[in-house]
């Protein structure tokens, strides 16, 4: 993975800018295929959770893969109804068949901003994750757990795209040095059919996915794609060899839907 291809984080590391993401893939086969044609095609990134019960399938996809461990930058997430993050990540561990994660966030802000914190540092400390982070955090949310973090989160994970392009959030996390980075960015699906993103896409010589995805790059943004589909999976990642215009980036930054929202989510489900 080149260096352009990457993004370095407030503590050294560096994460790789394009992800597969893994949500709503079930367990099996189709988490299998999807993680193993990554692989094969080139990502160096996969994205999980312990809420989306696939680790297993991540781990095994690994392992067949052939590629060395320490090629490929995993993310799992704290599911943080469970009480204690050290013993959920040794246990994702186990799924997944590895020695340690390189990025552990708290999946969101279940009991306040601070809860599982010092239990993210924990597990950091016990070198269980390389990094931490959080996910569907406010800047507010943000705001709070570094005020009080011995260790600060490094990443926040969020629904981000040119239609939830939530550009106060995304001010106070790079004041915060906090990298954001966007799950969903093609809105599950919903904003590849939005006319004016394929009229970009038409003009460019590119697809509606490919447009979204270069938009989270072109605004420094790691991103994840999610897709069970290997010519998916494929056109998502060819997305290094073109630049979306100044007009283009304006004409789509234009799409957003939350106001420019601070806050990670519009309705909370915790
Ligand atoms: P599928 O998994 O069946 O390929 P997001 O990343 O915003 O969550 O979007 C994921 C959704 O978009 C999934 O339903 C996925 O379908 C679909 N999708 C992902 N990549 C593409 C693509 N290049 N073209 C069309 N649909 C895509």
């Amino acid at each position: 993975m080149t260096e352009e291809r990457t993004r370095l984080l407030s503590d050294g590391t560096r994460i790789p800018l394009l992800g597969l993401g893994v949500w709503q893939v079930p367990n099996g086969k189709t988490t299998v295929d999807a993680v193993r044609w990554a692989l094969e095609l080139g990502y160096r990134h996969i994205d999980t959770a312990q809420a989306y019960g696939n680790e297993e399938s991540v781990g095994q996809a690994l392992h067949e893969s052939g590629v060395p461990r320490e090629e490929i930058y995993v993310t799992t997430k704290f599911l943080p109804s469970a009480k204690d993050p050290v013993a959920e990540l040794e246990h994702s561990l186990k799924r997944l068949g590895v020695d340690q994660v390189d990025l552990y966030l708290v999946h969101w802000p279940k009991g306040g901003p601070l809860r599982a914190w010092p239990g993210m540092e924990k597990a950091k400390e016990r070198g269980l994750t390389t990094s931490v982070g959080v996910s569907n955090f406010s800047a507010a949310d943000l705001d709070k757990v570094m005020d009080s973090a011995v260790i600060p989160p490094v990443v926040n994970q969020v629904q981000f795209s040119a239609v939830e392009y939530r550009r106060r959030l995304l001010a106070r996390a790079d004041e915060l040095a906090i990298a954001l980075e966007a799950y969903s960015p093609l809105g599950t699906g919903r904003h590849l059919t939005d006319a004016r993103v394929a009229a970009i896409a038409e003009r460019t010589g590119h697809t509606p996915a490919q447009v979204l995805i270069r938009w989270c790059l072109q605004h420094g943004l790691p991103v994840i794609p999610k897709s069970t589909h290997r010519e998916r999976i494929a056109e998502n990642a060819d997305v290094f060899d073109f630049t979306l215009s100044d007009a283009d980036m304006a004409e789509l930054d234009a799409l957003d839907r939350t106001g420019g929202s601070d806050r990670a989510v519009e309705g909370k489900w915790w």
